[in-house]
């Protein structure tokens, strides 16, 4: 049987792991990555675990006429898993257009080339910012979405309302994962999180820090009310979030007769703190950690955490891997790769 699944965004963090565990599942992947983010030397990282070099199109899903050329020479693809997005929360405040033009043209090429090719199946990656504050935890899909604080988020939003018309017209299945906190790496320590310049989120900025890339890290906030006074996230280890999708491609391929888009929270239910992100990296890293305590970050919501409960019993995933497994993977890949790509 034809296994072939396109993936954008390919070589990036959550991407190049989903194309690992989809070659572990006997998957043949395809992956396209205009590389604006991310690195060509990913496809030889995921070859290096999985002994399998997957297919590569160096594509910018922005020109239409490529994208259309690209899912036309792959048109026995099964299925798409769409991850190519720019995703930073503070640049898309400041240059939304870039934000826009770059999501909403990717997904929408996407999609008519899905369409052109008779390709009816796709997981989108969607994130937990679409509940903006939410007033209930933990946070189960059935809340009502909010207007995101960052354009970046209202790509996402957005992104979602456009499949769920899309989906109503019947040619076409899809699946919406809100990630919360994807952190970790690969255990081989082969492939992780690169940020390019300076990180925006707290995983690689503690380790960027420990190992002197970077002077000091900053805590956004310690007068939340929270148990520390710092703000509560729902961190899900990165392996465990492509297992995710993999669980997501079978249930969607298998489930002929889909009239919603199906959405589902990806987290494990469990809340830390910034502090006993960093304690426990301190722990199990045997590092002491240079930080200090500033404001609040602008945008920043106090807490959040998942119900998951509805990933575990329609797809049947489970979380494995918890907070210290995170850490350790995320410190293993920055000692791996502090100098190069
Ligand atoms: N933090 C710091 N210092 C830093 C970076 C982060 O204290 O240098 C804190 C933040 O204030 C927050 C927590 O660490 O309390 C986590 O911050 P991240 O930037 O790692 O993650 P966010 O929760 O802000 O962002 C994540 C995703 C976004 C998504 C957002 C909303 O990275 O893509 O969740 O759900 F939009």
């Amino acid at each position: 049987m034809n296994k072939k699944i396109i993936v954008t965004g390919g070589c990036g963090f959550i991407g190049s792991h989903t194309a690992v565990e989809l070659q572990n599942k006997g998957y043949d992947v395809v992956l396209i990555d205009d590389l604006s983010n991310a690195y060509e030397n990913t496809i030889n990282r995921v070859f290096m675990i999985t002994g399998i070099r997957p297919i590569f199109e160096k594509i910018d899903l922005k020109d239409e006429k490529e994208t259309q050329h690209c899912f036309h020479k792959h048109r026995d693809a099964i299925g798409v898993i769409h991850f190519a997005a720019y995703k930073a929360v503070g640049e898309s405040k400041t240059d939304p257009i870039k934000y826009y033009e770059n999501n909403f043209k990717g997904l929408i090429h996407v999609l008519k080339a899905m369409q052109s090719n008779s390709i009816s199946n796709i997981i989108f990656s969607s994130s937990a910012t679409v509940y903006g504050l939410p007033e209930k935890l933990p946070i189960q899909e059935d809340l009502p979405t909010q207007r995101p604080f960052s354009p970046y988020g209202n790509t996402k939003k957005v992104g979602e309302e456009i499949l769920e018309d899309v989906v109503k017209c019947g040619w076409l299945k899809a699946i919406s994962l809100r990630y919360f906190n994807p952190i970790g790496a690969h255990e081989s320590g082969n492939i992780g999180e690169l940020p390019q310049g300076t990180p925006n989120n707290l995983m690689p900025y503690i380790t960027q820090t420990a190992v002197g890339k970077l002077d000091q890290l900053q805590v956004f906030g310690d007068d939340y009310e929270t148990k520390d006074g710092t703000a509560v996230r729902d961190y899900i280890h990165v392996v465990d979030l492509a297992l995710a999708h993999v669980k997501a491609l079978d249930y969607l391929l298998n489930n002929e007769d889909q009239t919603n888009l199906e959405i589902f929270n990806l987290g494990t239910g469990k809340g830390y703190t910034v502090m006993e992100v960093i304690k426990t990296f301190e722990r199990v890293s045997g590092q002491e950690l240079n930080y200090e305590i500033v404001e609040r970050r602008d945008g920043d919501v106090p807490s959040l955490f998942a119900n998951g409960d509805k990933a575990s019993k329609i797809l049947g995933w489970e979380v494995k891997r918890n907070l210290d497994d995170m850490i350790q993977d995320s410190w293993k890949w920055e000692q791996n790769n502090r100098n190069n790509n």
